[in-house]
């Protein structure tokens, strides 16, 4: 039976894998920079295959981590699931994209979220959302009053870390890869069409989400904060999403060899590393300002449009 379960899955997997985007489920391919061992974390066709436990349903996701992109999005939903009204979900499908039969893939889609007791929420999430053009107008029609979280993080970094991912996928698969510095710039100037750039232009993508939902709806969670001191921006959290103050200082120590916080709970432990230990490049400096200048700008218009500052150069 669970043998069937897990092929009937693949099966479907297969079937809606070919006209959209459909980013492996399997955890070690994508890792975020601020990232959790991969083997800890939950189990997508794992879940599907046992048995639910008595009172408990699969629904759409109450909130959904929309973004960014190595942002930090898979540790901010491991903190979260430390939270006993939570049932955390890591689909990273982004079926919001695709257009045809729209309600099949809904239902598809309520399958990968994990059973769910009444009194619990269900928050998923899929980074690449953030930056989809489509997702915000889907998400909203699947429901219009669902709460979104967003973690960023100062958006150069992110840019470097965007670039680190993809050299490392690359190198794993045999490809060639390229110096960042040669993707960044272009005939002398900016490449501003490198879309580890285009991604980390804030203010473009939020645009398209808040035609579709209000400020109020959006949780921005400062991914720099996160990392450094956890149980702040945890609780900011719990009370945008109506939930009991249950997450405490006690579920977080420092790991001074690994410097990154681990977490505890039920017995558990589980700790933030830097992308199995990859290091970042060291990035050619005058290249470098050229990347934070030509961000500054659209910062500050994110800001503005967000009626909030964060601390990045
Ligand atoms: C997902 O990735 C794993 C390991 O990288 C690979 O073995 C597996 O075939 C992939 N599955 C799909 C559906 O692409
Ligand atoms: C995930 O599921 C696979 C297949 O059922 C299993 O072999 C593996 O141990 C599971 N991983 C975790 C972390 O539970
Ligand atoms: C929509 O989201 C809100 C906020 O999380 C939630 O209260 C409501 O139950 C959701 N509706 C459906 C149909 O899932
Ligand atoms: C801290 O991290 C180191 C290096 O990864 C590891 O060997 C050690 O077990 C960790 N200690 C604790 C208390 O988690
Ligand atoms: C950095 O790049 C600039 C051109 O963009 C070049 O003139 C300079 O020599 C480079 N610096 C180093 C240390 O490689």
């Amino acid at each position: 039976m669970a043998s069937f379960l897990v092929s009937l899955l693949l099966l479907v997997l297969q079937k809606y894998a070919t006209p959209f985007e459909l980013v492996n489920t399997s955890f070690g391919t994508t890792l975020d920079a601020i990232d959790l061992d991969p083997v800890l974390v939950a189990n997508v066709s794992e879940d599907a295959t046992s048995s639910p436990p008595p009172g408990t349903s699969k629904r759409t996701p109450h909130s959904i981590i929309i973004g960014v992109r190595k942002g930090g999005t898979r540790a901010l939903l491991e903190m979260l699931d430390i939270h006993p009204e939570v049932a955390a979900a890591a689909t990273e499908v982004h079926f919001f994209d695709w257009d045809e039969n729209y309600a099949k893939g809904l239902e598809w889609y309520r399958d990968l979220m994990p059973y769910s007791y009444p009194h619990q929420i269900t928050i998923e999430k899929t980074p690449g959302y953030f930056t989809s053009p489509l997702a915000p107008e889907r998400i909203c029609a699947m429901n219009s009053s669902i709460k979104l979280l967003l973690i960023l993080r100062d958006p150069a970094e992110r840019v470097i870390s965007d670039y680190t991912q993809v050299y490392f996928n690359r190198l794993e698969n045999h490809k060639p890869v390229q110096a960042i510095e040669n993707l960044l710039v272009r005939s002398g100037s900016l490449n501003i069409r490198y879309k580890a750039i285009q991604r980390s232009l804030y203010d473009v993508h939020m645009r398209n989400w808040l035609k579709h939902f209000p400020l109020e709806q959006i949780h921005i969670v400062d991914g720099d904060a996160l990392i450094h001191d956890p149980l702040p921006e945890l609780q900011k959290v719990e009370r945008f999403l109506n939930l009991a103050p249950r997450i405490v200082s006690s579920n977080f120590y420092f790991n001074q060899t690994k410097g990154f916080y681990c977490i505890r709970s039920d017995g558990r432990e589980r700790c933030l590393h830097e992308s199995k230990g990859r290091p970042h490049p060291s990035v050619n400096n005058t290249v470098l300002q050229q990347l934070r200048s030509y961000l500054q700008e659209h910062n500050q218009h994110f800001f503005r449009m967000v009626k909030r500052t964060f601390s990045w150069q």
